[in-house]
């Protein structure tokens, strides 16, 4: 492998220059640019990455972690942090905590060992220790889309409890009046929220709240399919909210597979707003906004406070969720058959 040596003496310059030439540190005529590119090319020289970041006391380098990437919420995301960093000229490690806190903790300690230049974390829902670990890592952090107790951190998050209440209320003007909720796993704030939310609009409909109406689910589409089978034994429920995209493709599937029909015999509408859910058939009703773009602007927000040396307020960063109306969602039949005869 051709060293940085190498280069030099085919360009017939000094290392340090060729150096300058890699690192933009100084200036250097047009002329010896192009010649140490050029013995850079012929050489198939790679600077390396290690003896970059010594010298700059960075490694250009963003963690990323987030609870599973097989969700499209999360490749999404992390495709708007990618775009973003790269324009920078970072590179992004992603790490799946699968949403448990040891595993969570595991890479959060890995990437700090890589000597990241800042973190991106959407947290696992019960990690108690996340708080002390954000106040020891001593590099910039930003949390994304779900809040964490006690974390010190900027906070870049859809509102997620207008959100519920968004889904909820366009269910009511529709003239649902029994309507269902697949609420998530209640470790997670954004659960908790998103079926305050549901709440809210019910209470302000007067429309009752009951409990047997709602039942968690996972946040995968497995989990949704779970929760339709226990809640759709409700056969009076003609709307349902699953308070994300993947839930309510689940139950789009134990619908069809059980002769009910979405969306004359049951309304359905998501959360998050994942490209997936415009080519389902129906095409999901969903409450969001351009997840890439929350990638974007968390990673804004890293870079930002990366080039301040971390200093500067602590902010919370919310995003307005949106109401995508298309094809899950109707009003209810005047005369439809229950949907057990
Ligand atoms: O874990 C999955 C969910 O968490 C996503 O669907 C998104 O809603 C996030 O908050």
């Amino acid at each position: 492998m051709s060293t940085i040596k190498d280069v030099a003496a085919l360009a017939g310059v000094s290392y340090t220059t060729v150096s300058h030439v890699i690192n933009k540190t100084r200036p250097v005529s047009e002329k010896v640019r192009s010649e140490v590119e050029a013995a850079i090319r012929r050489l198939n020289y790679v600077p390396s990455a290690v003896a970059r970041s010594l010298k700059h006391q960075a490694t250009f380098t963003i963690g990323l972690l987030v609870s599973n990437s097989t969700n499209p919420f999360f490749s999404e995301l992390a495709r708007g942090i990618e775009d973003t960093c790269y324009r920078a000229g970072y590179s992004v490690i992603l790490c799946n905590s699968d949403d448990h806190p040891e595993r969570q903790q595991t890479y959060l300690r890995v990437l700090l060992e890589k000597r990241i230049d800042g973190l991106i974390i959407c947290s696992a829902g019960d990690d108690l220790g996340l708080a002390e670990h954000v106040r020891e890592a001593q590099v910039p952090i930003i949390i994304v889309d779900r809040a964490v107790k006690g974390v010190t951190a900027d906070l870049v998050q859809v509102d997620h409890l207008k959100g519920g209440y968004l889904a909820t209320r366009h269910l009511l003007e529709l003239k649902h009046k029994s309507i269902g909720c697949i609420a998530g796993p209640d470790t997670t704030s954004v659960s908790i929220e998103r079926l305050n939310g549901y709440r809210k609009a019910l209470a302000e409909a007067g429309a009752p709240f009951r409990s047997e109406w709602v039942v968690m689910g996972d946040f995968t589409a497995e989990g949704g399919y779970k929760a339709a089978r226990r809640l759709l034994k409700r056969t009076e429920l003609t709307a349902v909210f699953a308070s994300n995209d993947l839930m309510g493709i689940g139950l789009l599937r134990f619908a069809a597979e059980h002769g009910i029909r979405v969306p004359s015999q049951l309304s359905v509408i998501g959360f998050d707003g994942i490209e997936l859910t415009r080519y389902f058939y129906p095409a999901l009703t969903t409450v969001g906004q351009s997840i890439h773009r929350q990638g974007e602007i968390a990673a804004s927000a890293l870079l930002e406070r990366i080039r301040k040396g971390g200093e500067g307020r602590v902010r919370r960063i919310l995003i307005n969720p949106e109401l995508w109306v298309r094809e899950s969602t109707v009003a209810p039949a005047p005369f439809v058959l229950s949907r057990h005869e």
